[in-house]
């Protein structure tokens, strides 16, 4: 086979992989490098998303970006700009979350949840729990859905800001179809079993890397 081709095959082709004691690497401040996760998953009236996350950023960024057609902000986790701020958003509508204990160069666990019955959203960082906070209720997220970590899709598939990019490493992440108990936020937290996504499942994840992104193993100084 041409190289080109065969070169092109390996930069575009999806990968299914077990990526259990594996991290996403984003090494540098860009407005291209990201990853897609894939889901067949098209209707969702409820999300739970998980994942770790490693930084020294001080400035605002994205930590989970799932945009569809209608709403580019359809499921974000963003970390804002305070120190001790975090926002989520479900439809586009926003829910602000003040005085988290967000820690630079250490793994921290974050999860956000949302339900289209109640709109009530909640972000548990290390397992500890905020408010409960009103976003959007009445109506589902409804695809096609396109997720993206390490960029914030500032339309649906692109308008990637450098300033709100994510730089350090992410692991562990998984997506539910439903908004799972404070018990099992407090397993992923804790390492320890816990029954993992049914959208998004870390050990069985189909995955695109596009530009500068490493697969690594995960450094055990935890
Ligand atoms: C919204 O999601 C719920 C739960 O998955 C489902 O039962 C319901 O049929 C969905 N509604 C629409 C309008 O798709
Ligand atoms: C996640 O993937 C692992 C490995 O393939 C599998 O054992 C597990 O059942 C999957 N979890 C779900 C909820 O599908």
């Amino acid at each position: 086979m041409d190289v080109d081709v065969l070169l092109l095959l390996i930069c575009f082709s999806i990968s299914f992989k077990d990526l259990s004691n594996k991290m996403f690497t984003f090494p540098r401040q860009t407005n291209t490098a990201h990853v897609r996760l894939t889901t067949s998953r098209q209707n969702l009236g409820a999300v739970t998303v998980c994942l770790r996350s490693f930084t020294d950023l001080k400035r605002s960024h994205s930590l989970f970006s799932l945009a569809t057609p209608s709403a580019d902000n359809d499921f974000t986790i963003f970390k804002g700009a305070a120190s001790d701020e975090y926002l989520l958003f479900a439809k586009n509508s926003i829910a602000v979350f003040f005085g988290q204990d967000y820690k630079l160069n250490t793994w921290q666990s974050v999860c956000s949840t949302w339900d289209a019955v109640s709109g009530v959203m909640q972000l548990w960082l290390d397992g500890k729990p905020s408010s409960r906070k009103f976003a959007s209720s009445g109506s589902n997220i409804s695809g096609p859905i396109l997720i993206v970590v390490g960029q914030e899709q500032g339309i649906y598939g692109g308008d990637f800001k450098s300033d709100k990019s994510f730089v350090g490493m992410m692991s562990d992440v998984h997506m539910w179809d439903y908004v799972i108990s404070p018990d099992e936020i407090l397993k992923y937290s804790k390492r320890q079993t816990f029954t993992s996504g049914n959208v998004l499942n870390w050990s069985a994840l189909e995955f695109q890397i596009l530009g500068k992104v490493l697969l690594e193993d995960q450094q055990n100084t935890h």
